[in-house]
């Protein structure tokens, strides 16, 4: 139980000088009528005030998929995570399904590359191939799709690339359509434009509805920002551009009423989930989706926050637990309603106890 503390006093007996300038006399504190640490005083009585709850039902579990069968490799740059071929896959989702863990966000890593990413939309690639076995054996599961060309390229930009090196954005369009048609014929629930173009998300919602997949949403990422912090993520599909940078597509660091604006067109535009990337160097641009919108908001706590964490606690300079749900708990604080986290599943264990 908690012992009353002592008013600090000075040597002469008088209340300390920090007593004083608060008002507090010499009366031992009798006089205090704002006492914020009662509802701080005990686990229950913090439990029943917390503004702020985790739970894996709100995460969102990122898994890369390849080509093959009883595949299971670790990636280097993202220590806990795996290269997973379909079965290995749904493996990995029924032991997450188990911890509470009620969507994964998958990533295709495909055979070949070419110049315009047309393989993305192959019916027979690895993120559709990994769509239709998780939909097989884990019908509830909610599985979402990252939709983006640059893991299928051969320069490894997002979209298509014009003569003087330009990404081209109109031409880009149709094949992320032909894309999103191909991830919504193998049964995904949500599919992930992470390219940036502008209209995207229109026209693969006008594509779904033209096909008939009028039932499968999508999750936009929105306010996708240039970020040094996908560094990992790119050593794990290999996408990272072979020249040049993101920035004539993703969004400026400096920029916070931007993100507003993009959020506003992708949710005319149709999408159901807006999404802020990164997450946590960009807390206020999730607080500020959140306000401005009224569709479920997720955030990506992308590869390098999770590689920065990694990496500390194997130094034995942070605790990777206490530091994780923090981290986790401020993302939501600040207004995510879904956390894109490859932390989920120890998260969700850490959860449990
Ligand atoms: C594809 C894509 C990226 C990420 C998700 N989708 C990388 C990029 O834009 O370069 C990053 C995810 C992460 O860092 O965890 N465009």
């Amino acid at each position: 139980m908690q012992r009353k503390q002592p008013i600090p006093r000075a040597v002469d007996g008088r209340a300390a000088d920090c007593g004083a300038a608060t008002g507090l006399g010499t009366d031992g504190g009798a006089s205090l009528t704002q006492r914020p640490r009662r509802l701080r005083r005990a686990q229950a009585i913090r439990q029943l005030v917390a503004e702020t709850r985790l739970h894996p039902h709100r995460f969102i579990y990122p898994l890369f998929v390849v080509p093959g069968a009883a595949r299971r490799e670790e990636i280097e740059a993202l220590p806990g995570q795996f290269h997973l071929s379909p079965d290995s896959l749904v493996e990995e989702a029924a032991a997450a399904w188990e911890e509470g863990i009620r969507s994964v966000l998958l990533f295709g890593l495909p055979e070949r590359k070419d110049e315009t990413g047309l393989e993305a939309g192959n019916p027979a690639g690895p993120s559709q191939a990994g769509v239709q076995a998780l939909k097989r054996a884990l019908p509830e599961l909610v599985v979402m799709t990252d939709l983006c060309l640059c893991s299928y390229t051969t320069h490894g930009h997002c979209g298509v690339v014009g003569s003087d090196g330009e990404i081209l954005n109109d031409p880009t369009l149709d094949i992320l359509a032909q894309a999103a048609l191909s991830h919504a014929e193998a049964g995904a629930d949500f599919v992930a434009p992470s390219d940036m173009m502008d209209g995207r998300v229109a026209t693969i919602r006008r594509a779904l509805d033209n096909a008939g997949f009028s039932d499968t949403g999508i999750m936009a990422y929105s306010a996708k920002y240039a970020s040094a912090f996908y560094g990992p993520f790119r050593d794990a599909v290999g996408s990272a551009p072979q020249f040049g940078d993101r920035r004539s597509y993703q969004m400026d660091p400096a920029n916070r009423r931007e993100a507003l604006r993009e959020a506003r067109l992708d949710a005319e535009e149709g999408a159901d989930i807006v999404m802020v990337k990164p997450a946590l160097a960009y807390l206020d641009v999730i607080a500020d989706v959140r306000a401005a919108l009224d569709r479920p908001v997720a955030a990506y706590n992308v590869s390098g926050e999770y590689a920065m964490v990694k990496a500390a606690a194997a130094r034995g300079w942070l605790d990777e637990r206490a530091v994780t749900l923090e981290v986790l708990t401020s993302i939501a604080r600040a207004g995510a309603d879904l956390i894109i986290t490859y932390h989920a599943r120890e998260a969700a264990r850490w959860l449990e106890q």
